[in-house]
């Protein structure tokens, strides 16, 4: 019996059997499948086989858009100003990519006039919410479908469906992780990884070599940073995905850019994550260096904490709140003044930043110099020392009574002489 038919939906689409099994399933509940593949650096199969596979499946349109660059300025450089890495670890290569997806879903719905879209996420993870929050931000009147979420099928049932469909049914060994990647980063879950006790198998990895198997000779690369992003490789100007691609490559060569950390969801439970990120981790490293260099000690400062916030709004799917806008409103104000060289060493396993220069650095040789041409008035080290130290010397002469620092003590008791 057919489904009253519904109108328009604009699905998420991989090309995997997920998302493919999703076409005719939408078909059934009465959608009309627009399918949306979003290229955004990952290793994809073909696109246009894609395409029409897509077609094969049922859907009425099938859209192959090429978002690297949108990615790159509007959520990969936003990120890297904001040295955005959740729980001090992951740069959130997934994360960033979500309200991306969710953005050109609306985009897609609004001009084919869809009154739904779908994505592939299922029900455990935090993609899901980062898609549908900001979906629902972006335009409330588009409903969000979540298929795999909502069909309840087991793995066979999933194959049969697919074969009963006429969607091809992979016929490579499934992956024992499920993967999700961009140019930005790789993430590897499940499996043998679910136990942290297990050590990655090197199979886990696409991007990076094992550390102890990378060449022994060091490799130098210099970044040119403007305006807080990257701009050239070693006076080579490039455009971002090139560069990105690059950075990529070279550190992933050395055994550089892997991760493996138990990290907190936003659904509630923790999850052990495996990533491989080169290029985001080395650029980061990079970038972080250059603020110390341009940057005023108080807004690195004030600046440190709200890299904290912008990095759990985008893992908890609050891209497009009003106070990201803030954030990052701020950042691009710090930004301005993040210009010059960075010089990296990668080597085993390390990126080791060790030179680095600026026209607007706002480190002073004539200031910080012991050697000649110190400009740095010494003498009045003493009327500022006097001033600083005020406030303790006056709560101690007040408090005499009350020294609670047990140095005396310790010295009494466990001092001994050491010329003995
Ligand atoms: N845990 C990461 C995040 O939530 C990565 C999720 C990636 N998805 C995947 N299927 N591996 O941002």
């Amino acid at each position: 019996m057919a489904a009253e038919r519904k109108g328009k939906v604009v699905l998420a689409y991989s090309g995997g059997l997920d998302t493919s099994v999703a076409i005719p399933w939408l078909h059934e509940q009465g959608y009309d499948v627009v399918t949306l593949t979003m290229h955004v650096g990952q290793q994809a199969d073909n696109l246009e086989e894609i395409k029409a596979k897509a077609y094969a499946a049922g859907a009425v349109k099938a859209y192959v858009v090429d978002l690297r660059e949108a990615f790159i300025d509007a959520f990969v450089w936003p990120s890297l100003k904001a040295n955005a890495v959740y729980q001090g670890v992951y740069p959130l290569n997934s994360a960033l990519s979500r309200p991306m997806i969710a953005q050109a879903l609306i985009w897609c719905a609004e001009k084919e006039g869809a009154v739904a879209v779908a994505h592939g996420c299922t029900g455990k993870g935090q993609d899901q919410v980062r898609i549908e929050v900001a979906c629902n931000a972006l335009n409330p009147d588009v409903e969000v479908l979540a298929p795999v979420r909502d069909w309840g099928f087991s793995r066979e049932e999933e194959m049969d469906y697919a074969a009963a469909h006429k969607v091809p049914v992979p016929t490579t060994r499934k992956s024992p992780y499920s993967i999700d990647d961009n140019l930005w980063g790789r993430s590897i879950e499940c499996g043998i990884l679910e136990d942290p006790w297990n050590k990655p198998p090197e199979d886990a990895y696409k991007l990076t070599v094992d550390p102890k198997d990378a060449p022994d000779e060091e490799v130098y690369v210099e970044v040119r940073f403007e305006n807080g992003v990257p701009v050239a490789v070693d006076g080579k100007k490039m455009s971002s995905i090139e560069l990105i691609d690059f950075m990529n490559k070279t550190a992933g060569r050395a055994g550089f850019g892997r991760i493996d950390m138990v990290e907190d969801r936003l659904v509630g439970f923790k999850s052990r994550e495996v990533y491989e990120c080169p290029a985001a981790l080395s650029l980061i490293n990079a970038h972080r260096k250059l603020e110390t260099l341009t940057l005023a000690k108080d807004t690195l400062k004030t600046k440190k904490e709200l890299e904290v916030r912008f990095a759990e709004m985008t893992y908890e799917g609050y891209w497009f709140s009003p106070l990201m806008e803030a954030v990052q409103a701020f950042m691009d104000s710090t930004q301005k003044n993040v210009n010059g060289t960075v010089r990296m060493k990668f080597y085993k396993g390390n990126c080791i930043v060790d030179g680095m220069k600026s026209d607007s650095s706002v480190y002073s040789k004539a200031l910080a110099t012991y050697s000649t041409g110190d400009i740095f008035d010494q003498s009045a080290s003493v009327g500022f020392i006097k001033i600083w130290g005020m406030p303790i010397k006056t709560w101690r002469q007040t408090h005499k009574e009350k020294n609670i620092n047990p140095i005396d003590t310790l010295v009494m008791q466990k001092g001994r002489d050491a010329t003995k």
